[in-house]
C-alpha cells in the first residue's frame, strides 16, 4: 500500500496514512513525505509504534539530529531516556514520577506553552521536529501550530517593505524570563548566549517568504528595545490569528512532525497531574538564517 495524503488546508497541515515508520524507510517514501512537509509544514501520521532508538532512525532520514548531549542546562539531573537525540517533552521526572509543581525542569518546560520555534536560540536553529505520544492525558495537551508562510503573505505591502532585512535577538532565557522562570546557573546562561535570526526568511522547502519569530525572540537589532519588542508581539498576534491555527488533538502512536522554519507551535493547557508522555527528535537546520536567503 502506497502512501496517502489528506491536507487539512490547501496549504497548511496535513495526514498520512497508509506507512508504518517503524520499517526500513523506502527512497520513494522519504521524498514523498519530504515533499509534504515542504508543502504542508506540518504532517501527522496516525497508530504508529515507535521505539525511542526507531524514532531517531526515521528522523536521521531527513537531516543531521540536533543532541541534548553536553548541554549545561542538561546536566546534574536524573535522565529518564537514555538517548541524548531524544528531548523529553514528557512531564516525568528521571524515574518516571509526574514533575513536582516547582521542579526547575517543569518550569523550563512550561516555556513550552508560548508560541516558539524550535531551537531558534541556537546560531544553527531546528529545522524538523518530530513528535511522538506515548502516553497522552485523558483531556487537554492539545499543541497548536501557526502557519508563518501564509502569516506573511497576509501582511500589508507597506509591512513586508518594513521588515526586510531586520534581524532579531533570540535568547532562550527571554522566553523563560516571560514566564518569571530565571534560576539557571551562571554556566547555563553562559551556555546558551543570545543569536541573531532574520525576521523574515525564505522557507528553503518551498521556496516561500516567510515570517521566523517566536516566544524566543526579544528585540530588533538596532532598535531601540521597546520598538523592537512591540514589533514582535504584533507579528506574533498576527501570525496566531485563528485562520492561521490549527489545533493538533493527540492520540497515542501519533507522529507529528513540523517544519519550525516556517511554523511556529505551542502547548495548550492539561492537568499535570496526569502523565503526558511525548518524545522528540529534532534535524538542524543548515546553517544560521542569517547565512540563508532572505
Ligand atoms: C516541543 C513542544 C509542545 C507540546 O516538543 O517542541 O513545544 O504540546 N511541544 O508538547
Ligand atoms: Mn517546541
Amino acid at each position: 500500500m502506497s502512501i496517502t495524503l489528506k491536507p487539512t488546508q490547501p496549504q497548511f497541515f496535513a495526514e498520512i496514512s497508509g506507512i508504518d515508520l517503524a520499517q526500513p524507510l523506502k527512497a520513494a517514501d522519504r521524498d514523498a513525505i519530504q515533499a509534504a512537509i515542504d508543502r504542508y509544514a506540518v504532517v501527522v501520521f496516525h497508530d504508529q509504534k515507535l521505539s525511542d532508538d526507531q524514532q531517531i532512525e526515521f528522523a536521521g532520514h531527513f537531516g543531521p539530529i540536533h543532541s541534548s548531549a553536553q548541554k549545561a542546562r542538561h546536566r546534574g539531573i536524573k535522565h529518564r531516556l537514555a538517548r541524548d537525540e531524544i528531548a523529553d517533552i514528557s512531564n516525568l521526572d528521571g524515574d518516571s514520577n509526574v514533575l513536582e509543581e516547582n521542579s526547575k525542569r517543569r518550569l523550563d518546560w512550561l516555556a513550552n506553552r508560548l508560541w516558539h520555534t524550535d531551537a531558534s536560540f541556537r546560531a544553527v536553529p531546528g529545522a524538523l521536529s518530530m513528535l511522538y505520544a506515548h502516553v497522552v492525558p485523558p483531556e487537554g495537551g492539545d499543541t497548536e501550530f501557526a502557519d508563518l508562510r501564509a502569516a506573511y503573505d497576509a501582511l500589508p505591502e507597506t509591512r513586508k517593505h518594513e521588515l526586510e532585512g531586520l534581524i532579531a535577538e533570540h535568547s532562550i532565557w527571554h522566553s523563560r524570563g516571560q514566564l518569571g522562570v530565571t534560576k539557571y546557573t551562571p554556566e547555563e546562561i553562559a551556555s546558551l548566549p543570545p543569536v541573531p535570526q532574520r525576521v523574515v526568511r525564505t522557507h528553503p522547502g518551498s521556496k516561500r517568504k516567510t515570517l521566523y519569530v517566536a516566544a524566543h525572540a526579544s528585540h530588533i537589532i538596532g532598535m531601540p528595545i521597546a520598538d523592537g519588542r512591540l514589533l514582535l508581539l504584533d507579528l506574533i498576534e498576527h501570525a496566531t490569528q485563528p485562520r492561521f491555527v490549527h489545533a493538533h488533538t493527540w492520540k497515542q502512536g501519533d507522529l507529528v512532525i513540523w517544519d519550525n522554519r516556517c511554523t511556529m507551535h505551542r502547548a495548550r493547557p492539561f492537568d499535570t497531574t496526569q502523565v503526558r508522555d511525548l518524545r522528540r527528535v529534532t534535524t538542524r537546520d543548515v546553517a544560521s538564517t542569517l547565512e540563508q536567503a532572505a
